[in-house]
């Protein structure tokens, strides 16, 4: 028996691209501008190659211009910053994108700070973050905006809303809560060191679980009819042989609890990579000035 709903990401995502296109086109034959992301990649991690490469076909079916650097695995961290400060300077560059992790020798922290904030579509520098906190129109980390968008989409207002989130890392789940926050929810975070996560979890009316632990999250931890976001990513050995990719959540067992629940893949990680896209629309306009675009600051509705 299955009774959630599919939150389907793939299908939202195009939703949002179609609109960001549609304002991409807006914006160039009003202003003549097009938006520009710059991708980096230092070294080859496969799978980093694979979302870097999907981010700039995606930039440019939305009529953006993509520009990426790929650098060797040795790079040093000056030679980083000397391309990131380049990237800052160059008006044709509205989005500066690092792609996380970096190899040891370089610090991620010194990279997200030589970003320019204007640029910082991954919206990790410490001054978007802190205007995400305090208020004042940052650009929001890609995941957990594009998971607000979702939670939106399904359920319409947030307000009141008990809302867990797993994982407390910089890039998902303490932007999550300041976003759930400012929608009025009730945020609760948990962390490896939490106690008793499963009674936590009962109490949620939304779980957004980002922990990277493969199917952790089991079908009796859910409230029933409760909204679960899996931001987990993970690839297991499958019976075949081969490998598959899993979220944090037990799918089998959750969807027969849960009210709406995203797959894995299929759910949240398309909405990411549309959230850059709009991120580099915002930041081109916001540099620009200008404000006579409609940008789709939340999904479109189905047509
Ligand atoms: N690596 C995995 N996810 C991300 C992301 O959202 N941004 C960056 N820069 N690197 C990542």
């Amino acid at each position: 028996m299955s009774s959630a709903k599919r939150i389907d990401g793939k299908e939202a995502s195009a939703r949002l691209k179609v609109g960001v296109a549609a304002a991409v086109a807006e914006l160039k034959q009003k202003h003549g501008i097009v938006p520009g992301l710059a991708t980096v990649l230092v070294g080859e991690d496969p799978a980093s190659q694979v979302y870097v490469s999907s981010k700039q076909k995606t930039a440019t079916a939305a009529g953006m211009n993509s520009f990426q650097h790929d650098l060797p695995a040795n790079t040093s961290e000056a030679d980083l910053l000397a391309l990131v400060a380049e990237l800052n300077a160059d008006p044709a560059v509205n989005g500066i994108l690092v792609q996380l992790p970096v190899p040891k020798q370089i610090d991620p922290f010194k990279v997200i700070t030589a970003i320019s904030p204007g640029k910082d579509v991954d919206g990790l520098h410490p001054e978007s973050v802190g205007r995400l906190v305090a208020g004042g129109g940052a650009l929001v980390s890609c995941t957990p905006l594009g998971c607000l968008m979702l939670l939106k989409d399904t359920l319409g207002d947030l307000t009141g809303k008990r809302a867990l989130i797993m994982g407390r890392s910089n890039l998902v789940g303490k932007p999550m809560a300041h976003l759930l926050l400012n929608e009025n929810c009730t945020v609760t975070m948990a962390h490896s060191r939490t106690v008793d996560l499963p009674g936590v979890c009962r109490e949620a009316d939304i779980v957004v679980a980002a922990v990277g632990q493969a199917e952790m999250v089991r079908g009796d931890w859910i409230k029933p009819g409760a909204t679960v976001l899996d931001v987990g990513i993970i690839r297991v050995p499958a019976p075949d042989g081969k490998t598959k990719l899993v979220g944090d959540v037990n799918f089998a067992e959750a969807e027969k609890v849960a009210g709406a629940i995203t797959p894995v893949p299929g759910g949240v990680g398309p909405m990411t990579i549309a959230c850059l896209m709009l991120n580099t629309l915002k930041a081109c306009c916001a540099q620009h000035g200008i404000t006579d675009v409609e940008l789709p600051l939340t999904l479109p509705p189905k047509t």
